[in-house]
Order: C-alpha cells, then sequence, then structure tokens
C-alpha cells in the first residue's frame, strides 16, 4: 500500500470546490488497487448529498453575495434555482441552506405540493429559523412576541379552522390578535415575514426560507408569496425566499405577478460540463486512493451525459462491479447494464408508474417526436385527436410534473432522457 495522490487522467488539476472547503479535511490519500464496495462514495438519489458538489462554483459565488449584500441591508434579488429533474436542485438548495446557517442565519425550508397551502408549512419552516436564532437573542420578549404572532398565522389555515388536522407547534405562548391573522395569505405572510425579518435584524443577521418543488406552490399562495416579498424587499428586510423547481418555475412566477423577474434571479442548472463531470467522479474516488482510466471517464461520460444523478447511478455500479483500481473502460462496459437497470426502475419507472393510461400514451406520442420540446398540436396529430380533447392529461402530467411547457404551445419531458426510455418500453 503507498500513500500519495493518484494521478489524474486527462490532466485535470485539483480545483477545490466552494462546497468542499465546506466539508472535506485535506488528508493523505491510501492508494491500493482494491475497490472496496463498502467505501462506495456515489450516491445516485433524490436529494442526496454527492461526495463532490461538481460544476456548480458560479451559483455558490452568487448566493454568497445575495448572503453578504442582504446582511447588509442592500437592496438585492433572492435567487431561484430551476432545471430538469435529477440535475440537482435540491441538494443546491441544501448547500446555500448550510451556507446560510454557516453565517449564522435562520433558515428554514418546505417541500411544496400541490393543492397544499403553503401556510402551514411556512409557519413551521419559519418556526425552525427562529428556533435557531432564539438562544442568541437578548430579549426573550421579542421571541415570545413573534411567536405569539407564528401561532396566530398558523391557526389561520384552513385544515386547522376545520378541526381537521392538529398543529402543534409547541409554542406555548398565546396567539397573538391583530397580525398575522386576518386569513388573507397575503397580508399575513407580509406581517409574519416582516416580524421575522425584525427578529434577525435584532441580531444583525438574516432569515432565509427555501421553498423546493417551487412550481407546486398553488396559484393564490404563490401570487401571495410574490407581493410579501415584494413588500419586504421594499422596506428592506433581512428575510430572503429561495426557490427550486422545474425549468417552467419562471413563468409561473411571472403569470402570477409581473414583478416577479425583479423579485428573483433565476439560475437555471443543467448537466454537467465534461470537466465538471470528470471531478464529480474523480474528487470522491481519489480520496479513496481510486482511479479511473481517461477511456473509462470518456466510457461515464457517454453513458451519463453529464446529468448529475446519471453519474452518480453509472459511478456507484462500476465502482461496485471493479475489481481493482484504475477502474477502465472495460469495467464501465460491464457495469452499464446494470445501472441503466436501476435507473428504469428507480429513477424512469417510479416517474412512469404515476401516470395514468391516457397519459402514458400522451408521453409515447411525445417520444416519437423526438428528444427536442415538441409541440403540443404535433402530439394532437400523431395520436389522431383534437388538440383540445388532450388538455386535461397534457394538464394532469404538467401537474404531476412529468412534463412542461417550455413555451407557448411546447412541452417537453422534465425527466432527462426520457424519451430515450420510453421508446425503448412496449406500448
Ligand atoms: N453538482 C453535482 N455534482 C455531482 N452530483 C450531483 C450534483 N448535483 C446533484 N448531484 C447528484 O444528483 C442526484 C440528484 O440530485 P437532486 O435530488 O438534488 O436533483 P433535483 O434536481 O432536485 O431532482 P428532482 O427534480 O427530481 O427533485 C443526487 O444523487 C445527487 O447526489
Ligand atoms: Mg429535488
Amino acid at each position: 500500500m503507498a500513500v500519495g495522490l493518484v494521478a489524474r487522467p486527462h490532466g485535470a488539476t485539483r480545483r477545490r470546490s466552494f462546497y468542499g472547503n465546506l466539508r472535506r479535511p485535506l488528508y493523505p490519500v491510501i492508494k491500493s488497487d482494491t475497490v472496496d464496495p463498502v467505501r462506495n462514495p456515489y450516491a445516485p438519489g433524490a436529494g442526496q448529498r454527492p461526495p463532490e458538489l461538481a460544476g456548480r462554483d458560479r451559483e455558490l459565488q452568487q448566493f454568497e453575495v445575495v448572503l453578504e449584500r442582504v446582511a447588509r441591508g442592500r437592496p438585492e434579488r433572492s435567487m431561484v434555482i430551476t432545471g430538469l429533474r435529477g440535475v440537482g436542485k435540491t441538494v443546491l438548495l441544501n448547500t446555500f441552506k448550510s451556507m446560510a446557517i454557516q453565517r449564522l442565519w435562520g433558515t428554514g425550508k418546505i417541500e411544496a405540493r400541490p393543492e397544499q397551502s403553503i401556510r402551514r408549512p411556512v409557519a413551521a419552516a419559519l418556526h425552525m429559523a427562529v428556533r435557531e436564532l432564539a438562544p442568541r437573542h437578548r430579549a426573550p420578549e421579542r421571541i415570545d412576541e413573534f411567536l405569539g404572532v407564528l401561532k396566530a398565522f398558523a391557526m389561520r389555515d384552513p385544515s386547522a379552522a376545520k378541526g381537521t388536522t392538529h398543529w402543534s407547534p409547541g409554542i406555548d405562548v398565546p396567539a397573538a390578535r391583530g397580525r398575522a391573522d386576518s386569513g388573507d395569505l397575503e397580508i399575513d405572510l407580509t406581517e409574519l415575514l416582516s416580524d421575522a425579518a425584525g427578529v434577525a435584524t435584532d441580531l444583525g443577521v438574516g432569515i432565509a426560507l427555501f421553498i423546493d418543488e417551487m412550481q407546486d406552490v398553488p396559484a393564490a399562495d404563490i401570487s401571495a408569496l410574490c407581493a410579501a416579498c415584494h413588500e419586504l424587499s421594499q422596506i428592506g428586510g433581512p428575510l430572503i425566499v429561495v426557490g427550486a423547481g422545474l425549468p417552467h418555475l419562471p413563468s409561473v412566477l411571472s403569470a402570477s405577478k409581473s414583478y416577479s423577474e425583479r423579485l428573483f434571479r433565476y439560475a437555471r442548472i443543467d448537466r454537467l460540463d465534461r470537466e465538471a463531470a470528470d471531478m464529480a467522479l474523480i474528487v470522491p474516488a481519489e480520496e479513496e486512493g481510486v482511479a479511473f482510466t481517461s477511456e473509462a471517464l470518456d466510457a461515464l461520460y457517454e453513458a451519463a451525459d453529464g446529468y448529475p444523478y446519471f453519474v452518480q447511478a453509472y459511478g456507484k455500479v462500476a465502482w461496485d462491479l471493479a475489481p481493482r483500481s484504475p477502474i477502465t473502460a472495460e469495467d464501465i462496459k460491464v457495469s452499464a447494464p446494470e445501472a441503466e437497470e436501476e435507473l428504469a426502475v428507480g429513477f424512469f419507472g417510479s416517474r412512469y408508474e404515476r401516470a395514468t393510461p391516457a397519459e402514458r400514451d400522451y408521453m409515447h406520442a411525445m417520444a416519437q417526436l423526438g428528444d427536442d420540446p415538441v409541440a403540443t398540436a404535433e402530439v394532437a396529430e400523431a395520436l389522431g385527436r383534437k388538440p383540445s380533447s388532450l388538455s386535461p392529461a397534457r394538464d394532469s402530467l404538467i401537474k404531476k410534473g412529468l412534463i412542461y411547457s417550455a413555451e407557448r404551445g411546447l412541452i417537453a419531458f422534465t425527466v432527462p432522457h426520457f424519451g430515450r426510455f420510453l421508446r425503448a418500453q412496449p406500448v
């Protein structure tokens, strides 16, 4: 067993990412030629933190600037990350959250669900955020005051009012009266968010509220949320809403409020370029003393096409099946069918299952038309149907997050390589 750094194919240079700096200690690499499955570093799975967050330095730097400016009371647009399924929106949002926590901000996160009001989830998330700040606050009565408002806000949730659910927030101060309890979400959110911002201001920090799957926030709630953020940006309160969602999220937001473009800076994330995809594989392997040949990296890039989920999936199986380091192109060839099988079940299949027979027909017709966004009229033509008769299937596929409207009259899959998967399925 030798100690040293493993040579990198392509002469790639070591580039410590932002994220790397956050978490990784520098230690010598133990080099051996075994590839131990127990130490497999790759992490395919929704929201699974990758061992190396590759190719996202620009977004991380932009978010640093947002945090710094908001903390200094400068006017700043918040960020919304968009992208296809599996490109790494959730893990980037989680990394942003860690960055805010490092700056001692209060943070909370929700995952939006279709047809679910954001009132209660937002209340719970802000409760978390303020709990993070409370121990450092010098005036406990300010915190209690805020918690009273928070409780009043949460109790206005329709399900709480109907008595169908219980919200037990563990807030033992009485609910406030006359603040954030009007029942109008726009007014209540504005009051709640500005009070939360006030608590953060006392401490010279900020609060960040993260919303994953933001395209699923019901239309009325999106509108209320934008209005509240707008109000907050005018008073310069140090509270930001940071979102992540599918590629059509910007159009959902601008359909709701025309000024949403001035509230959010959109960062579309996509597949990794060759260098970043190589880094995503090499850096974690290097820490375990394992290398890839450059032909293996060529084969992996060809298979995964730079999509982060696929990079993790192919990397994981290749590692498990490779007999020794360096992992070769032959190892990739041998392991690819298993990786594809796992993706077919876990990544594609689980989504396909959610569609009804009519929706599946619709998607098969889309797939036959190619991999670029397709015109809804062409799908109708391919199915020999009137476009209007297909609207229900299309709309529910959009609601299920399987397709999105790329621009007016055009639709596309939200899942990369989904067309290819469907073309390989029996109809
Ligand atoms: N920058 C990256 N480098 C390497 N791997 C990554 C990167 N970003 C994400 N991954 C990996 O990709 C997979 C998908 O990540 P994530 O769940 O965040 O995607 P997503 O965009 O939120 O997908 P969905 O739309 O389905 O929610 C995970 O296995 C994660 O480890
Ligand atoms: Mg996600």
